[in-house]
């Protein structure tokens, strides 16, 4: 009998309407157009504006337009996988909000914490569960509400992220298409770069740690760019490497949207040129979990059966990786 692998199967998408552009942010810190776009390629960013609206809204909409798309019903779910690190509520977990949105009865779910990298650790996991034949349909959602974790008068972090998310169905195949291989790596040590003060169970929120805005993202941009830059460009080529995939074999890097500067250099690494990177970062900034499956949903109308696909992602832990996926179906 031939492998069974995990193909993608259906795709969705939502970035929320509002837009945040440079020239706004120019009113609010003390920042300019020219900085940002030169610095990190962003010009706007998306946030959801909204009395009681969370990250399991954007991934309602993403997840009901991958099933209309594959013409499924969200009873058909086995699982549900949702990667963020702007749970709706500290528990239960997103995923279980998202299935009882959708109504998806007959699934189970779970969150799963990886930041940045979060939605490439989330379709290894799905894929183990489809090759071993414990599922059927797994959908992995990538999603952040990052405006909700963000000091709008720190100009280091608030000029970089955005809200948005994705979504992808992962099927079983015997063909040899769907994911490849996989290689995820993580080292805590990093956590001190990169982290969120308070709010958990080291130290609760209270007043205090409201006051001294640590329920905010924290991060040391330089230190993170120096190791995300190394990182990303590292495991991207040894995943080339590990399938003796050679430039030419590459129809696109799908890169997590962190900084346009490490991206180039990752495509730098591999080999590639601009015209086989998928960015958005202009649009959208860095959605955290959404930035790839984002892409995939954008670029899905070129993508074709059998293209060689680089997912590759450096973020908060840290943690990164890459993943070979061969895609699997002509997009109509
Ligand atoms: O996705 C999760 C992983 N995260 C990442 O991968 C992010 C990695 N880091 C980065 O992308 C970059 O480090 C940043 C975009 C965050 C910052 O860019 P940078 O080129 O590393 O800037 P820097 O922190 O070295 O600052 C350079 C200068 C400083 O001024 P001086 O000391 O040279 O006078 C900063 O104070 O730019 C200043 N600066 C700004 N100026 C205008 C910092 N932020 C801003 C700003 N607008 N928003």
């Amino acid at each position: 009998m031939s492998k069974i692998r995990a193909a993608v199967t259906s795709i969705g998408g939502y970035v929320p309407e509002f837009r945040l552009t440079n020239k706004v942010l120019e009113t609010m810190v003390d920042t300019n157009d020219e900085w940002i776009t030169s610095r990190t390629g962003i010009k706007e960013r998306r946030i959801l504006k909204g009395e009681g609206l969370g990250t399991s809204d954007m991934a309602v909409e993403a997840v009901n337009e991958l099933l209309r798309k594959r013409g499924i019903t969200a009873d058909d779910i086995d699982l549900l996988i949702c990667c963020t690190v702007t749970p709706d509520l500290v528990f239960p977990a997103t995923a279980n909000i998202i299935t009882d949105k959708i109504g998806a009865s007959n699934a189970f779910g779970f969150d799963l914490m990886a930041a940045c990298s979060g939605f490439l650790y989330g379709v290894t996991t799905a894929s183990k569960y489809i090759e071993s034949g414990a599922c059927k349909k797994v959908v992995v959602v990538g999603a952040d509400k990052m405006s909700s974790i963000i000091d709008y008068e720190d100009r280091q972090t608030c000029i970089i992220f955005g809200d948005g998310g994705g979504a992808v169905l992962l099927e079983p195949t015997e063909e040899d298409f769907g994911v490849m291989d996989t290689i995820m790596k993580s080292d805590g040590s990093g956590r001190v770069h990169l982290h969120q003060k308070a709010g958990g169970s080291v130290k609760p929120a209270s007043h205090a740690t409201v006051d001294a805005k640590e329920h905010f993202v924290y991060q040391e941009g330089q230190a993170v760019f120096k190791f995300a830059v190394t990182n990303m460009a590292d495991v991207s080529a040894e995943i080339m490497e590990r399938n003796n995939l050679k430039s030419e074999d590459i129809r696109f890097l799908v890169p997590h949207q962190a900084n346009k500067r490490i991206i180039d250099a990752t495509a730098r690494r591999m080999g590639v040129g601009e015209d086989k990177v998928m960015l958005n970062i202009e649009k959208y900034g860095n959605t955290t979990s959404g930035t790839i499956p984002l892409c995939l949903w954008e670029w899905e109308k070129q993508l074709k059966k059998g293209d060689n696909l680089i997912l590759s992602a450096f973020g908060g832990g840290f943690t990164w990786g890459s993943i070979y996926l061969k895609w699997a179906y002509d997009s109509k």
